[in-house]
């Protein structure tokens, strides 16, 4: 048993009561190697950012949980030689489906966990997610819960339709679960097509898809029940055309790729919402570093040279994210 303290990871309680105060959200990145780390570390040091460091199902599969713990480790001395002298790094859980795995997480050291219920009925959500925050909360790890359930497919996330989160259940489901923080459905979906061709307008002057808002009214309505308690929007990679435009270009074929416009979660970054989910974008940019330079330098084969480009095309956007779109920048002592 080792405690997330003794890491010199934090927890996301005081992180969020600030970022709710504040006016905006904290970045919860998606990482699966060391370029994702080194870019989501790199660029939360130099802007002074706040951030959650999340691992998937499917991201312990690929790299094995108990590394991704120690780089997550890593991370935080590697913030210091970085010049940040006080690093707010969380460990998050993304998407646990069983009280077996959130446990697992809190006994090897991670700050928080997602017990991701919202496909059961009501009732066994609400158990479940009390279970896992009994025994989280014996250590100080803070649960984030889910209630409505998000369009789209996305690994082991799956749902046929989007249901949004009835406002009139929210008071009930967070006083009896005791849950941290609470993840919504408005409308947002994972992965990088979000929305079908026929659900969206076509810009006139760009030709590109445009998508239907989010469903803010929904937000406000669950704002105004939960007053100051913090709300998470997972699925919102804005799908960044220009990595789209760069992996077409080079080979890939990524046809009506569309996300979330950054407009819309700079104004929910306002709100109550003080977390967002952004794991397809780093995808895109990653991806659209590895494919450029390959097809310029077919001589490479060394994966320090295209992964140096996708990390830097990576730190780009995660400063982006955090300066342009969440503004939580500066945020640090
Ligand atoms: O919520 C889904 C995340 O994008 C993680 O996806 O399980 O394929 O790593 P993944
Ligand atoms: P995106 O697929 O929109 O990046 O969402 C990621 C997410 O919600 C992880 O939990
Ligand atoms: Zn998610």
């Amino acid at each position: 048993m080792v405690n997330f303290k003794e890491l010199g990871l934090v927890n996301t309680r005081e992180m969020f009561k600030k970022a709710v105060d504040g006016g905006y959200a904290i970045p919860a990145f998606n990482f699966n190697n060391l370029e994702q780390l080194q870019a989501i570390i790199t660029a939360s040091s130099e802007t002074k950012s706040p951030v959650i460091l999340q691992v998937s199902k499917g991201a312990r599969n690929y790299a094995n949980q108990t590394l991704l713990r120690y780089l997550a480790e890593g991370a935080v001395q590697y913030a210091k030689e970085l010049g940040c002298e006080h690093p707010e790094i969380v460990l998050h859980l993304d998407h646990g489906d069983t009280f077996e795995l959130c446990k697992s997480c809190v006994d090897m050291g991670f700050s928080s966990v997602m017990i991701d219920g919202s496909s059961l009925p009501y009732e066994e959500n609400i158990a479940l997610t009390k279970k896992v925050v009994e025994y989280a909360h014996q250590y100080d790890v803070t649960v984030e819960a889910e209630l409505g359930v998000l369009a789209g497919v996305e690994d082991d996330v799956v749902a046929e339709e989007s249901h949004y989160t009835k406002p009139e259940e929210v008071i009930d489901f967070s006083q009896r679960s005791g849950c941290d923080s609470l993840a919504i459905s408005i409308g947002t979906s994972h992965g990088a097509y979000k929305f079908k061709p026929e659900q969206c307008t076509r810009d006139p002057k760009t030709g590109r898809l445009v998508p239907p808002p989010l469903a803010f009214n929904v937000l406000h309505e669950i704002e105004k029940k939960l007053p100051g308690f913090p709300i998470v929007l997972h699925g919102s990679s804005s799908v960044p055309q220009e990595y789209v435009d760069i992996i077409n270009k080079f080979g890939g074929n990524l046809p009506n790729a569309v996300g979330i416009p950054e407009e819309q979660l700079r104004e929910a970054s306002k709100s109550a919402v003080c977390k967002i989910n952004i794991d397809s974008d780093s995808r895109l940019a990653y991806t659209a570093g590895v494919r450029e330079t390959l097809a310029q330098h077919p001589d490479y084969f060394d994966p320090r040279q295209y992964g140096k480009v996708a990390r830097n095309y990576m730190i780009d956007l995660y400063k982006h994210k955090i300066v342009d779109v969440l503004g939580s920048d500066n945020k640090l002592a």
